[in-house]
């Protein structure tokens, strides 16, 4: 990322963020790595979350600076299939969201986002000294086929989350089905491979996409933009994230 393109407040979180990510590559070589028992793993390196970030920030779908956010109106993000919470973490240490909670499938993977968390806030915090919030985000074992939107909306998520490369298609459908269903989420981010095949996962049919899927009276949504170019940990390949929203009004023409 070019430093001269970033904002003040910008420039201030990828400094913090520099410091995390060399934590966590400790963590990774302490045995942190996210694997577990059921699913494929894998997560976007903290340089491409950032890039992401910045452009959640830009097109106003998160907060560009929380500290002047009204104490309990900042974002809650959700993310379906949340492994070890890494994402979740880093945007709950750099206070870009007010709560974080994730739904994952593998019980190894649960309890191993309690020890990452635990460890990294401790390096972060007592050996490094860095400026972060101390809060956890809470990831929870379930299995996206039995996640009830309802329990969803429990939560009044903001933004969902998720990385779904690799997740089986009745999951990647429900994360669209609890997308639609829970009011309070306006936009969802979905990190995967191609187009056609990410969207037709998550809302069925490309082309009833682009005419925008019906939402409830005069809700519906939208592929609102796609951010390409976003590389995972340990892996040369790069995904792209698929940024939906819900708008307003009748779907064009
Ligand atoms: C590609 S990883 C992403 C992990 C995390 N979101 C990140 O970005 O670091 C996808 C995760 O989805 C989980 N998963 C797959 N199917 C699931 C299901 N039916 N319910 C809940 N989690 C599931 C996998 O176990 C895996 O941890």
């Amino acid at each position: 990322m070019c430093a001269a393109m970033l904002s003040r407040n910008e420039e201030a979180l990828m400094s913090i963020m520099k410091v995390i990510k060399n934590v966590d590559r400790i963590a990774r070589n302490e045995g942190f790595s996210g694997e577990g028992i059921e699913g494929l793993y894998g997560t976007i390196g903290f340089n491409g979350q950032m890039v992401l970030t910045f452009n959640l920030m830009r097109h106003g779908d998160l907060p560009s600076n929380m500290l002047r956010r009204k104490p309990g109106h900042g974002p809650v993000v959700v993310d379906f299939g949340a492994g070890i919470g890494r994402p979740l973490l880093l945007w709950t240490m750099l206070n870009i969201v007010e709560r974080a909670v994730g739904f994952e499938l593998d019980a190894f993977k649960v309890t191993g986002a309690a020890t990452y968390t635990e460890w990294m806030l401790h390096e972060a915090v007592h050996e490094r000294g860095l400026p972060v919030r101390r809060e956890a985000p809470r990831v929870l074992q379930r299995d996206l086929l039995q996640l009830s939107p309802a329990e969803v909306a429990a939560h009044r998520p903001t933004l969902g989350y998720s990385f779904c490369a690799g997740v089986s298609p009745k999951p990647k459908r429900r994360i669209g089905d609890i997308f639609r269903a829970v009011e309070s989420m306006r936009v969802l981010v979905v990190v995967d491979y191609g187009k056609r095949n990410a969207v037709r996962a998550l809302f069925g049919d490309p082309e009833e996409e682009q005419q925008g899927e019906q939402q409830g009276p005069g809700e519906r949504v939208v592929l609102h933009r796609t951010l390409r170019g976003l590389k995972p940990v340990g892996n040369n390949g790069t995904y792209t994230a698929y940024i939906f929203r819900k708008e307003e009004g009748e779907p064009r023409r």
